[in-house]
This record gives C-alpha cells, sequence and structure tokens, in this order.
C-alpha cells in the first residue's frame, strides 16, 4: 500500500486551512500516518525541492517555504500518491478545478497553500527527509471494510 508525503505550507497554516486540508484526506479515507508543525529551516528545504534549484523562482521558493511553520504528513492508502495530487489541484492555482484545494484557496503559484509528492520515488524521499522512521504510526484504521471492498 502507498504513501505519500502531504504538508499545509506557511501560508496554508497562517491562513488557517490546516483542519480544512486534513479533513479532504480523513474523509477521502485515507490513513494518517504520521503528523507534525515545523520549521525545519533553508538548508532542510533546498533539500526537499532540490530538482527546481536551477529555477529562476528557486530563491524566493524557499523564502516563502521558509517563512513560518509547515504542517508536515505523511498520508497512506491505495494510490494516494496520485490522488493526493488530483485533490490538491494544479501547480497554478488558476489552473486548479474548484472542489480541489488549490482550486478552492489559492490563487499565486507561489502561495499555493499545499504540497503533495509527484511519484512514489519523491514520496518516499520525502518521508526520510521530513520523518524519522519512529515518527511513522502504524494503527488500526477502524473503517477500513468500509473504505476498501
Ligand atoms: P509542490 O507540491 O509544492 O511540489 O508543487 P508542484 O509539484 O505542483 O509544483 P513543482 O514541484 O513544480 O513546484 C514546487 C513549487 O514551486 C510550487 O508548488 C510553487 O509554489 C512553486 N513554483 C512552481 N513553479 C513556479 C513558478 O513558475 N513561479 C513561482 N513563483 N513559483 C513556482
Ligand atoms: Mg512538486
Amino acid at each position: 500500500i502507498e504513501r505519500t508525503f502531504i504538508a499545509v505550507k506557511p501560508d496554508g497554516v497562517q491562513r488557517g486551512l490546516v483542519g480544512n486540508i486534513i479533513a479532504r484526506f480523513e474523509a477521502r479515507g485515507f490513513r494518517l500516518v504520521a503528523l507534525k508543525l515545523v520549521r525545519p529551516g533553508k538548508e532542510h528545504l533546498e533539500q526537499h525541492y532540490a530538482e527546481l534549484k536551477d529555477k529562476p523562482f528557486f530563491p524566493g521558493l524557499i523564502e516563502y517555504m521558509n517563512s513560518g511553520p509547515i504542517v508536515a504528513m505523511v498520508w497512506e492508502g491505495l494510490d494516494v500518491v496520485k490522488t493526493g495530487r488530483a485533490m490538491l489541484g494544479a501547480t497554478n492555482p488558476l489552473a486548479s478545478a474548484p472542489g480541489t484545494i488549490r482550486g478552492d484557496y489559492a490563487i499565486a503559484v507561489g502561495r499555493n497553500v499545499a504540497h503533495g509528492s509527484d511519484s512514489v520515488e519523491n514520496a518516499e524521499r520525502e518521508i526520510a527527509l521530513w520523518f524519522k522512521p519512529e515518527e511513522l504510526v502504524d494503527w488500526e484504521q477502524s473503517q477500513k471494510a468500509w473504505i476498501y471492498e
């Protein structure tokens, strides 16, 4: 079963969207595996977005991500990487469909309120970067039989 790394970015925390974003993943039926509020610092954020380091917007992206606390989460479930991305919407919020997180709560690409891993490989890399193994919690989701056939 698959896991993904989802984060509420500093603007999402400041705008009081943490509960709403968690609620969407919970209500969908995904299992919460890890959760913390963190300010990890620039070096960690540069590692997180290492693939983008040559982009012109990279310094601004790191400054934005370093501007306040982030809610870091791991969610688990069937096809959760791709489905998590669909729930977030497009990178540019103006291209995100209403009903998605970015499509409901954001306007600017540089203030798009939440992050989601874009592949299973990146999810594994990001989970290992943001969480220690002992921070990943194993628990029985009692609703499981009502969520999966
Ligand atoms: P994440 O879930 O945050 O990784 O976003 P993404 O996968 O939809 O997009 P990508 O990984 O390509 O870019 C990471 C983040 O950089 C985006 O979420 C934006 O906040 C920011 N970003 C991407 N493209 C641009 C851009 O053209 N301009 C600006 N200002 N920011 C950008
Ligand atoms: Mg990305």
